[in-house]
């Protein structure tokens, strides 16, 4: 075999193996054990929605047709949806830039556990 060709089907053999390798590192949420007040949309998972989240999720064209304003939709994403996954996903974070904090995302990990509580 031509050792370009040979050199450069090697090169991709470490491509694939090193890319092949890189799965979606998924932070295991805090269940929000630490946190001990009941936790509401209205004030706490809006703050963080609208801190965070609606400059692409909202308006008239947000991103993935998905709108975070309302305690309907956000309940909708967090318990039918990929909220939780992507907050907690390093390689693929919601929002985009990088992870909330810790604390941000044991609120919304308590908001679950208290049962969605609307105010
Ligand atoms: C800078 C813009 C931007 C911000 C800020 C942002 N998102 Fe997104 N979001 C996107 C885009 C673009 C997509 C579609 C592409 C993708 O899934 O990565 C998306 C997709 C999603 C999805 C669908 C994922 C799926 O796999 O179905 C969810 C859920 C989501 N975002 C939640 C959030 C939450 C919660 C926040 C705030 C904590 C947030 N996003 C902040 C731009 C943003």
């Amino acid at each position: 075999m031509n050792p370009k060709i040979r050199n450069a089907l090697g090169l991709v053999c470490v491509a694939l193996a090193v890319f092949g390798c890189t799965k979606a590192v998924i932070i295991e949420p805090d269940s929000g054990g630490s946190i001990n007040r009941i936790i509401k949309y209205d004030p706490d998972m809006q703050a963080i929605m609208f801190t965070h989240c609606i400059t692409c999720h909202g308006g008239s064209a947000p991103s993935a047709g998905i709108s975070l304003t309302t305690y309907q939709n956000t309940r909708f994403q967090t318990e039918e949806g990929k909220l939780l996954d992507r907050i907690n996903n390093e390689s693929m974070p919601m929002p985009p830039s990088g992870l909330i904090s810790p604390e941000e995302r044991q609120i919304i990990a308590k908001w679950v556990s208290d049962g969605y509580l609307e105010q």
